[in-house]
């Protein structure tokens, strides 16, 4: 386990960056002011999404981090200088009721669609799992919106450094994907946070003010 530097990180073009919690909104169509690039992060819910978007940015408590599945229920948008960071509902969660789950399908599936100005979308899967029904159910919709889509795999920290890449290469297989379409990422030991970083702000077109 590598000994890690408290505080921003250098070498992370993010972590240099002023970020604010612009807002919570229930519609995909929301007009949020100025217009700007969005990069949305969407995955099972408990997958990490919150934590990796607080890793990435340096602020540990920014987006709400849960034990229990299912705490983000709307679109949140944090804006960085030049774009914004949309914290996405997790899909999958079993105690969510139909009616629950009709809703959130609605509102990532229009937002994935129809969103004019997304530019990019991390797509997280938990390392120590193959993916779900629901994962798979959300590829094709990836496929279908035509988005640019990065895979990360969250939680590294999970498995030992040597189990790490047989695990990383069947995931890949699995989504059909090469293992260069993977980044490997933890939260918690931050693995691959700037280099996660630094390919946001490369698809946002290279600029961070
Ligand atoms: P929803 O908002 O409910 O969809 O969840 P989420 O995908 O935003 O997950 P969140 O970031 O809230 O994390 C869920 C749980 O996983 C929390 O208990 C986190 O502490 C834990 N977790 C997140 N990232 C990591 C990581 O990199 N390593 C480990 N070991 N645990 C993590
Ligand atoms: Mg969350």
């Amino acid at each position: 386990m590598p000994f890690v530097q408290p505080g921003p990180d250098p070498s992370n073009p993010l972590h240099t960056q002023p970020i604010e919690f612009v807002g919570s909104f229930p519609d995909p169509q929301v007009r949020v002011e100025p217009v700007l690039p969005e990069i949305a992060f969407i995955g099972r819910s408990n997958v990490g999404k919150s934590s990796l978007l607080n890793a990435l940015v340096g602020r540990p408590g920014l987006a709400r981090v849960s034990g229990s599945p299912g705490k983000t229920t709307l679109l949140n948008f944090y804006r960085v200088p030049g774009f914004y960071l949309v914290d996405l509902p997790g899909y999958g969660f079993a105690r969510a009721g139909k009616a629950a789950r009709a809703g959130y399908r609605k509102l990532v599936t229009d937002y994935l669609r129809q969103r004019q100005s997304l530019a990019g979308v991390v797509w997280l899967l938990d390392i120590r799992h193959p993916p779900s029904a629901d994962d798979k159910e959300m590829q094709q919709l990836l496929i279908e919106s035509g988005r640019p889509v990065l895979a990360v795999l969250t939680k590294a920290d999970k498995l030992t450094r040597s189990g790490l890449p047989p695990r990383a290469r069947d995931l890949a297989e699995s989504l059909g994907l090469h293992q260069d379409q993977v980044q490997l990422t933890s939260s918690h030991s931050k693995l691959g946070i700037t280099e996660l970083a630094t390919s946001i702000v490369a698809a946002v077109g290279g600029e961070t003010s």
